[in-house]
């Protein structure tokens, strides 16, 4: 199972990558703005850059499906890394299958993007996307089992060979755990909460036990 880190913040990447767990990054425009992203191509270079081959997802801007079509040829040609996140559906519930579907003969991976229902993973997989992004925390805001969703589009992508669940909106320190139980390929996590699944308030205590006896050891 793959562990992205679901930022731009490239301080944070680096971190995760040097602790070793790190397999990709996602963004989006709403985590750009947070993280205060100004020139959006010489960020994604850079993150590209330190992933070393690793894949980042960049998400296109537009509700217009031929500005995606452009958008996301244009993120292809900064860095070989790069994944173009596809919305499943525009804001007006057009659906992009043909950008993806483009997009994926051209040889350009995509991450099909805030997808909520199951027929939204057969779809977008049938199109061709190679990430298929479940927004587990949006799924539970609507009273809906993001883990059920997950369990049964990872057993049908595995079934019929198809792409990789990947588990986004991760709210806490227990979505993590539900989606890699529940057989996600790939969960996305904020770098606060990749922060929350490592502490322990017991580990903290266990090891001020060994260091206080340490000290107390004779030489
Ligand atoms: C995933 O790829 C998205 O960037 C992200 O997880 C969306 O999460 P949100 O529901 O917190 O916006």
């Amino acid at each position: 199972m793959e562990i992205f880190a679901d930022t731009s913040d490239i301080t944070e990447i680096t971190k995760w990558l040097r602790r070793g767990v790190l397999d990709g990054v996602t963004t989006n425009p709403s985590i750009m703005l947070r993280d205060g992203v100004r020139d959006i191509e010489k960020t994604v270079r850079e993150i590209a850059d330190a992933l070393d081959g690793r894949p980042l997802s960049v998400e296109v801007t537009t509700n217009e499906l031929d500005d995606m079509l452009a958008e996301a040829r244009a993120f292809a040609t900064w860095a070989p890394n790069i994944v173009a996140k596809i919305p499943i559906i525009t804001e007006d519930g057009v659906p992009c299958l043909e950008v993806i579907h483009a997009l994926s003969r051209e040889g350009i991976r995509i991450n099909a993007t805030a997808i909520l229902s199951f027929n939204q993973v057969m779809m977008a997989a049938k199109a061709g996307a190679t990430y298929l992004s479940i927004f587990a925390g949006r799924v539970a805001d609507e009273g809906h089992d993001p883990a059920r969703l997950i369990r049964l589009a990872a057993q049908w992508v595995e079934r019929w060979s198809y792409g990789k669940i990947l588990v986004g909106s991760i709210r806490g320190n227990l979505d993590v755990q539900r989606a890699a139980a529940a057989g996600a390929h790939a969960i996305t996590v904020p770098p606060t909460i990749l922060e929350t699944v490592l502490d322990h308030k017991n580990s903290r205590a266990t090891v001020r036990e060994f260091n206080a006896s340490a000290k107390l050891a004779p030489n």
